[in-house]
């Protein structure tokens, strides 16, 4: 008997039953259940998923790769018979979720120490179902009542499986998990892989690394009770064969802005595999008789046609499934921020001084940031008094709200709710809300410590107070920093057995509000900051509507940002701002035109100090918005093609995004440094349609005299085009847009 299941895939964050946001109603036909052989497999996007029962009734992986015929069959897995006394089957077999227990060595899902002392656990198939586009499998431990359900969703367009695990205890008493994940991913068997994977730290994030997978295991974690910039929770794992543009890619990211892991494992088989969710390290999550721990979405999804694809699949998995509005999200406007101009120096005269400049260049959005409230002058004092401050706005943020509104912007303003200085009167009320260990020091960073979020009374504060200011307040924005990372992570409060529940809970908490305050303000809009770009996953992206991937605004560094940026993340999302130069990164000069056309490649935002601008500075800026405008679509939502990657000693960049309907596409060129008197190399644009006939503008620079002013996809795609660009840190771009087909 063969059953398919009416699928759809949900957004995370609906899912998670956190946001307000609806399901995305997208009926598929994708997952099918073979009753007889109980193999599951999942067809979608050129991709089929099969996993099935096998004679122990343990679940198991049988296929992850291209599309496989419907002419074949699904087969019952069997079990490996394990490769000697030291590696038994339960190690060799490629289970989709291994329980710790019975001699297991590889990365377990799952690890629980029960009240008795027993740490075995031995999970088998009992039943699954399908609800609401998910399918639902469940297992349960040989003798105790551990019931585990592993889920499955998936989106139609970009074959991407959602995967996590609901952990359930039964068993009439408290156990303790030590570590859960949210799936463990299967390769096919084989040694010749390469892992990428992101690291960074601040002002210097987003760096791509890639490396041969060999026997052992490569551990990419954060252990710092956020999502980190260290390594994002993203990998992709390709051939050693494939290349931008074609062979196999696997590739994923987890959905969690906690401590969390993603271990990269090549075993005793050659089988590769990759198990993310929790960070298990100081984890111990009590979980109480009755309850259940969720763990968070793990995606993940296969091509065929090389990192560049597999880009674009997560592109557009976040932009048309899983930010708020999706598929709907309205684009990103053009913002101006006061950080750089002002840093905390802001007030009313001040802050209204930019917004006239801002307006007049074309701004759409005007955002004050750190500085407008409680005892703000510098980062020393302040944080957690959310008050305006009287010095600064006498008559609280109305004027200035109403002077932005005159001039056709509105108004985002700065928050840091999780955070206080100790130098506040929150603090000096409440010193017990930090996260600390009883009788220890606490470490600052940036003379700031973490609230404990997870704690009711915190929450009902951060909650109440942004409720607070966007109820009285005309806000559009709210730009959501998280200026560091935990240190001494105790819960004082609770039972000790109870306090590690913080890695857990504080981030749940962090989810609801968030998904709280978008369902009681609508229109609200919100970005992730965490001193640039510590705090991106798909957990956030499913409650925010931008995230700002580094402090470092030099426009050259820029460009490797983002193009790191861009392997996970979309450039829908991707805040950029234009600053002054010489930048205070790098002290490096860079042109204004330059510095417009590496921010245009995502969401523009203008950072720079206007007031200082010359005429003919604001006139540029004013053109360069302009021009914007007309291919932000384009630039913010179409399909990303990294023509030239700005890494490995590359004296280049180019990217190339075209319209998801191919009616227009825009090219950004940059040349570091000529050498020698070679002239820069020709482009060849990719994605187009080979017989329409695309027209070529300049937006700035200029392309070699024999360039026809029009001519088809395929000319533009074999014959490409010569770019005149010599020099230092030159930049040029050019749209193409169809005039006909
Ligand atoms: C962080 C952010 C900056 C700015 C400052 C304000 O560093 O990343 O953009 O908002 O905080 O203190």
């Amino acid at each position: 008997m063969h059953r398919r299941f009416a699928a759809r895939f949900c957004s995370f964050a609906c899912l998670a039953s956190l946001a307000t946001t609806a399901c995305a109603q997208r009926p598929t036909d994708a997952i099918h259940v073979d009753d007889v052989s109980h193999v599951f497999r999942i067809d979608a996007g050129d991709m089929t998923y099969e996993f099935g029962v096998n004679e122990d009734k343990r679940l198991q992986t049988i296929y992850w790769g291209e599309h496989l015929s419907e002419k074949d069959h699904p087969q019952s897995p069997k079990a490996s018979q394990g490769m000697s006394s030291f590696d038994s089957s339960r190690n060799t077999t490629p289970q989709e979720f291994g329980a710790w227990g019975g001699g297991l060595y590889v990365e377990p899902d799952l690890k629980i120490t029960f009240p008795d002392g027993n740490r075995d656990l031995d999970l088998r198939y009992v039943s699954h179902s399908m609800h609401d586009g998910v399918l639902s499998v469940q297992m349960k431990d040989i003798s105790l009542t551990v019931v585990v359900t592993l889920q499955y969703k998936v989106d139609d367009a970009t074959g991407i499986v959602g995967r996590r695990a609901l952990i359930e205890n039964g068993t009439g008493k408290p156990f303790i998990i030590e570590s859960a994940s949210s799936a463990t991913w299967n390769l096919p068997r084989g040694t010749n892989y390469i892992l990428r994977y992101l690291s960074g730290r601040w002002a210097g994030e987003w760096t791509v690394n890639d490396q041969n997978v060999k026997p052992g295991k490569t551990i990419l974690e954060s252990r710092r009770g956020t999502t980190g910039a260290q390594n994002n929770p993203w990998f992709s794992i390709r051939r050693n064969d494939t290349t931008e543009e074609n062979g196999e890619v696997w590739f994923g990211g987890l959905a969690w802005g906690g401590s969390w892991q993603i271990a990269v494992e090549q075993d005793a088989v050659q089988q590769v595999r990759v198990t993310g969710g929790y960070n298990p390290f100081d984890f111990g999550y009590h979980l109480k008789a009755g309850a259940t721990l969720e763990t968070p979405w793990f995606y993940a999804g296969h091509t065929s046609h090389g990192l560049g694809d597999a880009s674009r699949r997560m592109h557009r998995l976040e932009m048309d499934t899983l930010v708020p509005h999706a598929p709907h999200e309205k684009l990103r406007p053009v913002l101006y921020n006061s950080w750089e101009a002002t840093e905390f120096k802001v007030d009313e005269a001040g802050q209204e001084a930019l917004a006239e400049k801002a307006a007049a260049i074309g701004a759409e959005r005007f955002v004050m940031d750190d500085g407008w409230f409680g005892a703000r002058n510098n980062d020393h004092a302040g944080l957690g008094d959310w008050t305006v401050n009287p010095q600064k706005f006498p008559n609280g943020l109305k004027p200035l709200i109403d002077k932005v509104h005159s001039l056709h912007m509105d108004f985002g303003l700065w928050v840091e709710p999780e955070m206080v200085n100790p130098d506040s009167d929150l603090y000096r009320k409440h010193p017990d809300w930090a996260l600390n260990f009883s009788g220890r020091p606490r470490t600052e960073g940036r003379n700031q410590l973490v609230l404990n979020l997870a704690r009711e009374d915190v929450r009902q504060y951060v909650f109440t107070f942004l409720d607070k200011l966007l109820t009285e307040n005309d806000i559009a924005f709210l730009k959501w920093d998280y200026n560091r990372n935990w240190s001494e992570p105790g819960w004082p409060a609770v039972a000790p057995e109870e306090q590690k529940n913080v890695y857990v809970d504080f981030i749940h908490n962090f989810y609801g509000i968030l998904a709280e305050l978008r369902k009681k303000h609508p229109n609200v809009e919100i970005e992730s900051c965490s001193g640039g770009g510590s705090r991106v996953d798909l957990g956030v992206i499913g409650l925010t509507d931008e995230v700002w991937p580094s402090d470092n605004t030099d426009a050259f560094d820029r460009l490797r940002i983002q193009n790191g940026f861009t392997q996970a993340y979309a450039p829908g999302i991707m805040m950029a701002w234009v600053t002054d130069s010489p930048t205070w990164v790098n002290q490096r000069t860079l042109s204004l035109p330059y510095r417009f056309l590496s921010s245009m490649q995502g969401s523009l935002g203008i950072g720079a100090n206007l007031t200082k601008f010359t005429p003919e500075e604001l006139n540029t800026s004013q053109k360069m918005i302009a021009e914007y405008k007309n291919i932000r679509e384009t630039a913010q939502r179409g399909e990303l093609y990294r023509l030239v990657y700005p890494t490995d000693g590359s004296e280049e960049a180019v990217t190339e995004s075209v319209s998801r309907d191919k009616q227009q596409a825009v090219l950004f060129t940059f040349l570091h440094s000529s050498t020698e008197l070679y002239p820069y190399p020709r482009v060849f644009l990719r994605g187009l349609d080979p017989d329409r006939i695309y027209s070529l503008s300049s937006i700035y620079g200029k392309a070699s005299d024999e360039t026809p002013a029009s001519a088809t996809g395929s000319y533009w795609m074999h014959h490409g085009i010569n770019i005149e660009l010599r020099g230092d840190f030159q930049a040029a771009a050019f749209v193409l847009q169809g005039v006909s087909h």
